[in-house]
């Protein structure tokens, strides 16, 4: 047999922009499934608020149950397996959702005061219609709830725009991921165009209302009033990353519809959008290969939180955008997943990383920070193609 099959098999799995480094790759992944296994308890192990619960709920299907994954090949139709691991995240969100239909906030004195927070669970929690047949309802009416009060309840802006808080008409960039993946994914699974039109329009008006002049480039300030006072202007890294994961997140929820050709000059905008934000974030690298927890308006020390989710971006938009995304986007990330691998405790926290709460200090455990660690090494797989 003279047939050259590696090399049919290299086009086949997609391997080419690779090359001779799939091999190298692939054992360097496999030297950090230790750390991975170390990264993902310790997100299990912390106490969590609404976002970090839906959050989490995102970083263990990418990493256990990557078939129902928005990058995976079908997403929105039951297969085989039976989530198990995303389901119990989604089980907890669900028992602890207020009657107003907001997911994971009865907890303490359930007075967390966000609007969108809530639905970052909602793509889990309707999964589970479609994944687990015997609480089919179960499931359905609770996203039903969640995507009732972030269409009908929350407050809306001047624009239009869904606010991201309860109690003010705000924009947060932390929105962008927080609701408009869920409405998109609740689009995706009902057939309804409209709905993914609406989380792409919510991507837009968040843009339009943050977007900066930024020292290395334009990038998202993190929280605006309608009222035209800016409650915190600063250029924060985590914020652009939440922006960045969600645009990404609704782009790719589309793509996988039937109504992907139609709307593919929305999805070529998002992307763009995704990408001003990896160029004007991976400009400013700190000498630790950490993007900085402020570009402008707050302190830069290196934050692996929000490393680790633009490396995971990176790796994705490298996979599902080649022609747009070059190498030099995946040979920042291997920079930023070295850093982000090297600083992780013997307790499994990436460190250093900023405070979820305090966003201009560092903090000892950010359960955000672990599922942005396992979505970074998520996407670094299935760029790899193993
Ligand atoms: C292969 O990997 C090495 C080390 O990670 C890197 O320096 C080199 O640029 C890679 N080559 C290609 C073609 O990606
Ligand atoms: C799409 O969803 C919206 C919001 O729930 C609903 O008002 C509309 O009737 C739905 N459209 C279709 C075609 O089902
Ligand atoms: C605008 O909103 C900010 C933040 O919520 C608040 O501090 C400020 O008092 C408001 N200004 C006006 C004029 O309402
Ligand atoms: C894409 O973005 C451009 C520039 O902001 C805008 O003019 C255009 O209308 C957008 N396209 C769609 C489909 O929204
Ligand atoms: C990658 O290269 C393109 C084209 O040279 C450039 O516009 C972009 O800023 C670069 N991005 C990163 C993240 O290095
Ligand atoms: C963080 O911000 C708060 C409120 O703006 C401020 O009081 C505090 O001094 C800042 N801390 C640091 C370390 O910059």
């Amino acid at each position: 047999m003279s047939f050259p099959w590696p090399l049919v098999l290299c086009f086949v799995l997609g391997v080419g922009a690779l090359g001779s480094n799939v091999s190298s790759e692939a054992s360097a992944y496999r030297n950090h499934v230790g750390v991975a296994g170390s990264i993902r308890s310790a997100m299990l192990a912390s106490i969590r608020t609404s976002w970090e619960q839906g959050t989490a709920a995102a970083g263990i299907l990418e990493f256990d149950d990557e078939e129902y994954s928005v990058f995976g090949p079908s997403p929105f139709t039951p297969n085989w397996k039976f989530p198990m691991s995303t389901l119990q995240l989604a089980l907890s969100a669900v028992v602890r959702q207020t009657p107003d239909g907001r997911l994971s906030q009865n907890i303490g004195d359930a007075l967390d005061g966000a609007a969108l927070d809530g639905a970052s669970a909602g793509s889990v929690v309707l999964m589970g219609s479609f994944t687990d047949s015997s609480r089919r309802s179960y499931w359905l009416t609770a996203a039903d709830a969640e995507l009732n009060y972030i269409l009908n309840v929350a407050p809306r802006t001047s624009t239009g725009a869904i606010s991201h808080r309860a109690d003010s008409r705000q924009y947060w960039a932390d929105g962008v991921y927080m609701g408009f993946p869920f409405i998109a994914y609740y689009g995706a699974v009902m057939h309804n165009s409209s709905l993914l039109q609406l989380a792409y329009d919510q991507c837009r008006l968040y843009r339009d209302a943050l977007l900066l002049d930024g020292p290395t480039g334009k990038l998202w300030g993190h929280i605006y009033d309608d009222n035209g006072t800016w409650v915190d202007e600063g250029i924060w890294g985590s914020g652009n990353a939440w922006a960045a994961l969600g645009m990404l997140r609704v782009a790719v929820t589309i793509q996988k519809t039937d109504f992907a050709s139609e709307m593919a000059p929305q999805v070529a905008n998002l992307t763009s959008w995704v990408r001003e934000i990896l160029d004007g974030e991976f400009a400013a690298l700190t000498p630790s290969d950490l993007v900085p927890d402020y570009i402008t308006g707050g302190p830069s020390f290196g934050d692996a939180s929000a490393s680790a989710a633009l490396a995971s971006v990176a790796y994705r938009v490298a996979t599902l955008y080649p022609e747009q995304f070059g190498a030099n986007y995946t040979r920042t990330a291997a920079r930023i997943r070295n850093a982000v691998l090297g600083g992780v405790t013997n307790l499994g926290t990436l460190s250093p990383v900023v405070n979820p709460l305090v966003w201009n200090e560092t903090g000892l455990l950010s359960t955000e920070a672990q599922a942005f660690g396992l979505m970074m090494l998520s996407a670094w797989k299935d760029w790899i193609g193993i």
